[in-house]
């Protein structure tokens, strides 16, 4: 077990008042509707055990990043309805995260009652990580319980500052991201691949350096791969890039071919895409094959590809994989026992219009296929980032992972092997 830090089960919790850290950032639309209710739901384990135990259970959270506290759209209250529902018991609602109102609904909580704090943002002390905040929201309850994994790389109040009021031990969903996530990038079942998408280079650079370090292949895809072909000296006619981190591109694209070169090990930058002069489903799309393979223009045989065939446009857009590149990744993939999914190969977003499939998700789509064993071999898979998790979501196969990560920002900082604040603050196991 790689979590070493006291749980609700290492300690006697019965019947205490808990103040509970949850991660209850989850999408409203328009109407506060909750759209995503996988958080909330990945919390339940933990409420069910204090709630066996006979606690009074005290959860505070954010939502959103408010910019004052009269902001509706950032409310817990959806989430505390959406908790009742899926407990199928009443939740109680705090309009104050602290003060006299918090005060007066934690001192009338009955054992195995549930109370939801406002928004903790509501309060500009909690991400200043202020002392005086932290004591009065510790003032609430008996013992903290930090199970908000997606919000533990943040150093504020309720992650950081709160457990000097009290003692602190983590939840059973943090110690599952914790464990699952380090033992991955500690002791993986090889060969393992890590695939990498998702929009800027910078955001993502330590947790691709470290699976430069560990990991046995590579893939890079989505936006972020735009700037590794422009370092490559790569047309990409009108993609989203980043030009400031070309260097950035060029130093992971110089470590991988020095990895390459000493042993076995595979970084693959993608070698076809698709393109559209614009992003929308009705869009005309066409397949370009920068490393110019027949493949590409198959129509054309035996005749050589025009050189058009093999560059994007200055008006084209790359939005996706291309065929050639999705069947590489797959096959990859049919060699590896562990496989890390961070960020889409393209634009997923976009529709379809006609089927399930829109026009830029075929690349992630057939990685999703060859992670989940459709090809035959299935490896242990763990997926993160936010726009990936929405993607399984989405499709509904987080059943078929094995792991489904509720942290963005927090499970790129483990992986990239950081310590993440609010779990340091807990207790030793002794
Ligand atoms: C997240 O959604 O990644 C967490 O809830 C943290 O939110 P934050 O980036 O606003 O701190």
């Amino acid at each position: 077990m790689s979590f070493y830090k006291k749980t609700i089960r290492d300690i006697d919790i019965a019947g205490k008042r808990v103040l509970l850290r949850t991660d209850y950032n989850v999408p409203l639309n328009e109407k506060y509707h909750i759209t995503d209710d996988y958080r909330i739901k990945q919390s339940l384990p933990t409420i069910r055990y204090l709630l066996d135990k006979n606690c009074k259970v005290i959860i505070c959270s954010h939502l959103g990043r408010p910019k004052s506290a009269d902001d509706i759209s950032c409310s817990l209250r959806p989430v505390a309805r959406r908790l009742g529902q899926l407990l199928d018991q009443p939740v109680e609602f705090a309009e104050d995260c602290v003060g006299q109102k918090a005060e007066e609904a934690a001192t009338q909580l009955y054992q195995q009652q549930i109370l939801v704090l406002e928004n903790l943002r509501f309060h500009p002390e909690e991400e200043t990580n202020d002392s005086e905040f932290a004591k009065r929201l510790a003032s609430l309850a008996e013992v903290f319980v930090q199970d908000g994994f997606g919000v533990v790389h943040r150093a504020h109040a309720s992650t950081d500052k709160v457990t000097s009021y009290l003692p602190s031990v983590a939840g059973l969903l943090l110690e599952k991201e914790v464990d699952i996530i380090t033992n991955v990038m500690e002791n993986p079942r090889r060969p393992l691949a890590a695939i990498i998408g998702g929009a800027k280079i910078a955001d993502k650079i330590d947790v691709l350096n470290r699976f430069l370090d560990i990991a046995d292949f590579v893939a890079v895809g989505g936006a972020m791969a735009n700037t590794f072909l422009l370092a490559e000296g790569i047309d990409i006619g009108k993609s989203v890039a980043d030009i400031d981190d070309i260097d950035l591109a060029r130093e992971v694209i110089a470590k991988a071919r020095h990895k390459s070169k000493k042993q076995h090990f595979i970084f693959y930058l993608p070698q076809d895409g698709v393109v559209a002069t614009s992003l929308n489903k009705t869009a005309h799309t066409r397949i370009v094959d920068w490393d110019a393979h027949v493949i590409a223009d198959i129509e054309n045989y035996p005749k050589r590809p025009s050189r058009k065939t093999g560059k994007v446009a200055h008006n084209e857009m790359i939005l996706d994989i291309g065929p050639f590149s999705g069947a590489f990744i797959a096959g990859g993939l049919q060699f590896a026992n562990t496989v890390v999914w961070n960020g889409a190969m393209g634009v997923t977003e976009t529709p379809s219009l006609n089927g399930p499939i829109g026009p830029f998700a075929h690349g992630t789509d057939i990685i999703a296929e060859a992670m989940l064993g459709e090809y035959g071999h299935k490896p242990f898979t763990v997926v993160g980032g936010g726009d990936t998790v929405g993607y399984i979501e989405k499709h509904k196969l987080q059943n078929l992972v094995d792991h489904v990560s509720t942290g963005g920002g927090a499970s790129l900082e483990l992986m990239a092997g950081k310590k993440l604040p609010g779990v340091e603050a807990l207790l030793n196991k002794e």
